[in-house]
């Protein structure tokens, strides 16, 4: 099938990028960014700058990148902003965070050093292992929103961008289920005014940033955007939103590693994933309510790609446990060890091992830019509400309440690629391939 293709709107003048917490994955990715435009570094991991897409039949020979097929906002456009709870600009938070050599931060010290971070809206209830120093101050919920909004149009003005998008980086709040103030915007607003204690600060700042007709996307494990509130006030702004949960590390390679067991069929009776990491992402996830948000978001995954009711030989009843443990001589290098039970032809067992060094915000950087870059892109071509084709990018993709998410990254990678074709009305491609022998 092939259509027109939607009017997207050019990405002309600058692209403002809103980060909420300058971290480990901010600095990452900000330093990044600036090392590529230098021609310091190459950037590696990104769809968006290095991915390909196949256009038409085999024959026709067309992969042209991603950038060329639909337009995107250029590396030279984006403008960065943040907010966080301690006062270090970015070079500063860059060589605390200790992901990239400082050998490298020194040769982007200008530009980093620019970035100073605005006063963010904070409370420890959410974060219990973090206190801050550089949190605004004011009497109501309703108040610190307004001085969000205000944070807002004042970067935009300084800054002399076009359009703009928020994306959370901040630490994991702890678990919140979704209460009555969450059902619509009515009372959403209600609970702003009245301090209501079910609404964390990732919330206010996911409103701030739609009631400004900015795209928002949640890289934590938060609650945050699943509310039927702030989804009500997406669709009312048209406002395209994603998350949640960055997907790296171990359950990137989960999702890499079950849709292969149960291409083949291969059973599974137990997947025990160990982690140690010494950052301050792992230390905000030693407090138990902060690993509770993360561990249902690691939870979910094996589950929905292995559908253990539809295959209930292969997939009843397996063992899943995750555990992260806080080592600090780690810093931001993780390790994870997995180790799966899996079994075969008349259940015979076998065992696989996985033990991967890998380094967390390596991994992250790549996806807040091609989550920026998507977004603005879903902005432009007046795509609004949940945005399930950047689902490729979370641990926990969002749906509407009556899907379930998809996890698989091939499938997920095919949903994207083709919204990409369905907006500049190429063919979408099925595998199919059969005219080609007949
Ligand atoms: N690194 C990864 O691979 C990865 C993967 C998936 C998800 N995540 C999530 O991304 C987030 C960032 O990870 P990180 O490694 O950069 O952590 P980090 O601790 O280095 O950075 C988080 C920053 O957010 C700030 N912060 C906390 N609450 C805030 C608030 N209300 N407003 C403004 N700033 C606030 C903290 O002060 C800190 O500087 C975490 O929630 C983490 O769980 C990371």
């Amino acid at each position: 099938m092939s259509s027109k293709g939607v009017n997207i709107q050019p990405a002309e003048g600058g692209l403002g990028v809103l980060l909420i917490g300058l971290g480990a994955v901010s600095t990452t990715f900000i330093a990044g960014v600036e090392a590529v435009r230098k021609g310091l570094g190459k950037p590696i991991g990104s769809l968006t700058q290095m991915g390909t897409i196949r256009l038409g039949k085999r024959t026709e020979g067309r992969v042209p990148k991603i950038k060329e097929l639909v337009p995107l906002a250029e590396l030279g456009q984006l403008r960065f902003g943040a907010w966080d709870i301690f006062d270090e600009n970015a070079f500063e938070a860059a060589i605390t965070a200790g992901v990239l050599q400082k050998e490298l931060l020194n040769q982007l010290k200008p530009e980093l050093e620019a970035i100073r971070p605005m006063k963010a809206v904070f409370d420890s209830r959410y974060v219990k292992k973090l206190q801050g120093t550089h949190v605004k101050q004011a009497a109501s919920k309703w108040q610190q929103v307004e001085q969000l909004r205000e944070d807002i149009r004042e970067f935009q003005k300084k800054s002399r961008v076009a359009r703009l998008v928020v994306i959370w980086c901040g630490s994991t709040e702890i678990f919140i289920r979704p209460q009555p103030v969450h059902e619509s915007l009515k009372s959403f607003e209600e609970g702003l005014r009245r301090n209501d204690e079910n609404i964390p600060s990732s919330m206010l700042y996911a409103y701030a940033a739609l009631k400004e007709g900015i795209p928002f996307a949640n890289g934590a494990p938060n609650l945050t955007l699943e509310i039927p509130a702030l989804l009500e006030l997406a669709r009312e702004n048209r406002v395209p939103v994603c998350g949640k949960d960055f997907k790296t590390g171990q359950t990137l390679l989960k999702t890499i590693i079950a849709p292969g067991l149960k291409a083949r069929l291969l059973g599974l009776s137990g997947w025990f994933s160990t982690n140690i990491l010494g950052n301050r992402d792992g230390e905000v996830l030693n407090d138990p309510d902060s690993f509770k948000t993360k561990e249902e978001s690691k939870l979910s995954v094996l589950h929905h790609i292995l559908q253990p009711h539809i295959y209930p030989d292969l997939y009843q009843n397996f063992h899943h446990l995750v555990r992260i443990n806080y080592y600090p001589p780690r810093g931001d290098n993780k390790e994870g060890w997995d180790n799966l039970d899996i079994f075969g032809w008349l259940g015979y067992p076998m065992e696989i091992k996985i033990d991967f060094l890998c380094r967390d915000s390596i991994l992250a950087a790549p996806l807040v830019l091609d989550l920026a870059l998507f977004l603005d892109l879903a902005r432009r071509a007046d795509m609004y509400g949940i945005q399930e084709w950047l689902s490729f990018y979370f641990k926990s993709p969002m749906t509407l309440p009556e899907l379930y998410p998809e996890h698989d990254l091939f499938i997920q990678l095919m949903k994207l690629k083709n919204t990409l074709r369905y907006l500049r009305g190429e063919e979408q491609i099925t595998h199919l391939g059969l005219d080609y022998y007949q």
